[in-house]
């Protein structure tokens, strides 16, 4: 088993005018290559912010944290987006698609920031083609987001964000405006690509079906983990 991120001790304050909001006081996570996590807790408890550290898009306050043995932390910005494009794929709830791209389209455009996959011009289509099969997007690929429904827009997000292959898969709260045939998509996509792939995925969700598939869950409360799950063997 190998250790793909590391964090120690992260602390993060939000500076809001004169007044410091603590939102993550002292959280350390030791996470394996091909886990698949959940983080749960109530709204307000910092499980946001920790994946936006987690994923580089945010910097600690304090701590450290270490991604397949690079040092997130003390990396410049433009090493810290070299390793977010290689490594890491985001699933925000929110999600912007580029709205004049066909979702083929948008596809390409997450496969050319990364110089095309495997270093292939154009990205990859079989790669394309296998993921939006999985997410049973095959007949939308010419449609563009407003020819989409919300469940479909998400899908397509999704598409995007793991059309790479990367290692990590930070996910916030994926299903949270999904109907329940969307959402069983989503979660089934996932599992595959953390089964057949071996991509490590974290996600955030209140979702407790979304958690039962996962392998370990950790609780949040109030900038803390107070309840580190055990680790299942499959
Ligand atoms: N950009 C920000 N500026 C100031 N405070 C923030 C910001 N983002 C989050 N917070 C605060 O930090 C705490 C944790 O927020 P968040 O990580 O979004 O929690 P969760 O995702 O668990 O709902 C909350 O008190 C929230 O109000
Ligand atoms: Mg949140």
């Amino acid at each position: 088993m190998r250790t793909i991120l590391q964090a120690e001790n992260l602390t993060k304050v939000y500076r809001v005018g004169s007044v410091d909001v603590p939102a993550l006081r002292g959280v350390s996570l030791d996470v394996e290559e091909g886990e698949y996590l959940a983080i749960m807790g109530p709204s307000g408890c910092g499980k946001s912010t920790m994946l936006h550290l987690l994923g580089g898009l945010l910097t600690p306050t304090t701590g450290r944290i270490l991604i397949d043995g690079e040092d997130l932390t003390a990396a410049t910005d433009a090493k810290r987006t070299d390793i977010r494009r290689r490594k890491i794929g985001f699933v925000f709830q929110r999600f912007n698609l580029f709205p004049t791209l066909t979702a083929e389209g948008n596809l390409k455009l997450a496969e050319g920031i990364h110089g095309g996959s495997d270093g292939k011009k154009g990205g990859d289509p079989e790669r394309r083609r296998e993921v939006l099969r999985l997410l049973q997007l095959e007949d939308k690929m010419h449609h563009k987001p407003l020819e989409l429904s919300g469940g479909e827009q998400q899908r397509v997000a999704l598409a995007r964000a793991v059309v790479n292959r990367p290692a990590i898969i930070l996910a916030d709260e994926p299903t949270g405006n999904l109907d329940t045939e969307n959402s069983a998509i989503v979660l089934n996509m996932f599992q595959e690509m953390n089964y057949r792939f071996n991509q490590t995925i974290i996600m955030i969700t209140h979702n407790p079906e979304a958690a039962a598939m996962c392998r370990r869950i950790i609780q949040m409360r109030d900038g803390q983990i107070v309840a580190p799950g055990p680790r299942v063997q499959i």
